[in-house]
């Protein structure tokens, strides 16, 4: 993958996709599609829509699932969040081979721009917002604060999702994105024991990046991809079973952690 502007060569078919963070509501999703309507506008490009690298639909692996078509020149990754991380790119690079492994077949060549702070329209756009902020809504302070009250379910299981740099480099975001759907999907916060989710800094072992752990267990997985996710929401969080494929083992006994191959699903032990 190869990061790019994006000037089109005449003859080009090219999708594009537009990467935000995350976004709850239908409002943010609708203006999405609204700008990916307007990327569609632009000459070389037949197709752009935009996804979401951590919570909302489509992910990033899901939308380049989408526009894996033989027919593009090219799939443009455009991502429109600043400030970019310095493990973005990496991340980004690694996730698309585990996902290119996990759906093989004809890929377009896939290229990212770069981020939108270093684009030479970036100034004017910044001085068109700034010029623009005596039109905005203005924001009355509030009177007074009322407390309001908080409403927590029952939750017996926890799941910490490692954002520590190495999984982070490993692609720690999009599968906490995934995670945050499947959870909003499934409906886990509320079905079986109830499943509570949060990011956490470096869990310790971090030559099985990604890793989560999962309470009241504590039960470490490494090597997780999306599908493991989807193996432990159903057979851990809902059905109560440790997912073995995935499942550090603690043993008692000292050991080298397992070596985790980018596009196995089964780790690999190497114990001594
Ligand atoms: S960075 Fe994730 S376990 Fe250390």
């Amino acid at each position: 993958m190869r990061t790019t502007d994006i000037e089109a060569p005449v003859g080009e078919r090219r999708a594009v996709l537009l990467v935000v963070k995350s976004a709850f509501a239908a409002a943010p999703h609708q203006e999405m599609q609204r700008i990916a309507g307007l990327a569609e506008l632009r000459p070389g490009v037949a197709k752009a829509i935009s996804c979401f690298s951590e919570q909302g639909t489509p992910s990033l692996r899901e939308a380049l699932f989408e526009l894996r078509d033989p027919s593009l020149s090219s799939i443009v990754i455009v991502p429109l969040a600043l400030p970019l991380e310095p493990s973005f790119l990496r991340w980004v690079t690694k996730s698309i081979r585990r996902w290119q492994a996990e759906r093989p077949g004809e890929w377009p060549p896939i290229h990212i721009t770069r981020d939108i702070g270093q684009s030479l329209h970036f100034e004017p756009l910044l001085s068109n917002l700034i010029e623009g902020a005596a039109s905005s809504l203005p924001i009355a302070p509030t009177p007074s604060l009322v407390a309001e009250g908080s409403l927590v379910p029952p939750q017996k299981r926890r799941v910490l999702v490692c954002t520590g740099p190495t999984c982070n480099a490993e692609g720690a975001d999009a599968l906490w994105g995934h995670l945050r759907n499947v959870q909003e999907r499934r409906k886990l916060r509320a079905t079986g024991d109830g499943t509570m989710t949060a990011k956490a800094t470096c869990l310790g072992p971090c030559n099985l990046a990604p890793v989560l752990q999962v309470f009241p267990e504590g039960t470490y997985y490494g090597g997780v991809t999306e599908r493991a996710i989807d193996q432990i929401a159903d057979e851990h969080l809902l059905g109560g079973r440790v997912v073995d494929a995935f499942a550090y083992q603690p043993t008692g006994r000292k050991q080298r952690l397992r070596i985790v191959a980018q596009t196995s699903s089964t780790p690999k032990e190497t114990e001594t």
